[in-house]
């Protein structure tokens, strides 16, 4: 009995799956290209997550150097405050998983970056692991690779013969106490907030998963877009809708993951004027489908084959680098 219920349930839902994706595919909801450029954003927008961080290790300047000469519109970035003030690029709390913490402090392997001073976490080296990790694009060149702050990721952006935007997380922005403010001053000063008039470009975009970090930008940068990141369980415990009036008036936009940016939420989130950006979009299949619907954006860890796919890859002079 309770099979039987099952495979109607499954029937039902392909059903209603199928429905909704010929709609969508027949009359694909194209208001993502009006809305994005209102925004200074272009698109659909390329957005190379930590960096082009499936071929050189994730976060580093090696990484953020190859999505920036690629052709990306923006590199995507973690930030977090080391125990001395400075904001680094970083993804976990952690260090152990992308560092060699374990042999240079093995008493703090498990400690959190916070509790590292900026010259300690200057004492790791951030590239060996993925050497190892995935031998097939490791490197010599990526032995002993530092982490990097917010600073020197601006100078990678602006080093290249084409300029990239930043689109900033902050990582658990309730552990740092006025990162907002900070992110905000070094931006300042390095000339990042405002619109890049020719090019009618928003320079930097800020999201995150927490909303009061997002209200903490929109007070100090109300111009710059926002973008408020949906998980899974945050949309397996609340509706679609939900989100959606959690995010009017405080976000520009929404990150969900790839599988669940159905078109059907996409429309509706354009219903509201808010764009799309799905995350982690690393396989040709996704990239495609999602070409289909009209995503506004691919956030993705393989920014070579979405530019490939949309036959916008930079084709700059190689240069020799040994
Ligand atoms: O691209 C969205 C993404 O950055 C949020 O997830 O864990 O990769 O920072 P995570
Ligand atoms: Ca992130």
């Amino acid at each position: 009995m309770k099979m039987k219920l099952a495979i109607v349930i499954v029937i039902l839902f392909l059903l209603l799956l199928s429905f909704y994706g010929t709609y969508y595919l027949i009359n694909p909801d194209l208001r993502g290209k009006e809305i994005l450029n209102n925004q200074g954003i272009p698109y659909p927008a390329v957005i190379a997550h930590r960096g082009a961080s499936d071929k050189a290790p994730e976060s580093t300047a090696e990484a953020y150097i190859k999505a920036r000469d690629l052709g990306v519109d923006y590199l995507e970035a973690d930030l977090q405050r080391t125990k001395d003030g400075k904001i680094v690029i970083f993804h976990d709390q952690t260090l152990e998983r992308t560092s060699n913490v374990e042999k240079v402090f093995p008493r703090r392997k498990e400690d959190k970056l916070a509790s590292f001073t900026y010259a300690e976490l200057k004492k790791l080296d951030f590239g060996s692991w993925f050497n190892e990790s995935s031998p097939r694009y490791g490197s010599k060149k990526y032995e002993g690779l530092g982490i990097i702050t917010l600073e020197e990721l601006i100078e990678i952006a602006q080093g290249g013969q084409h300029t990239p935007g930043l689109i900033l997380e902050t990582k658990k922005p309730e552990k740092y106490p006025g990162i907002e403010e900070e992110i905000v001053d070094i931006l300042e000063e390095e000339g990042w907030l405002k619109r890049d008039e020719e090019r009618e470009f928003a320079k930097t975009i800020f999201f995150s998963f927490r909303e009061e970090s997002l209200e903490r930008f929109k007070e100090l940068v109300p111009q710059a877009p926002r973008l408020l990141l949906i998980t899974d369980n945050m949309i397996t415990r609340r509706s679609w809708d939900h989100w959606l009036e959690r995010a009017d008036g405080l976000a520009d936009g929404l990150g969900t993951k790839g599988f669940m940016s159905w078109p059907w939420y996409i429309a509706k989130a354009h219903d509201q004027g808010l764009f799309v950006f799905p995350y982690t979009i690393n396989r040709l299949w996704q990239i495609k489908i999602l070409a289909y619907f009209h995503s506004s954006g691919y956030i993705t860890d393989r920014p070579d084959i979405v530019l490939d796919f949309f036959d916008r890859m930079l084709e700059l002079p190689i240069i020799n680098d040994g």
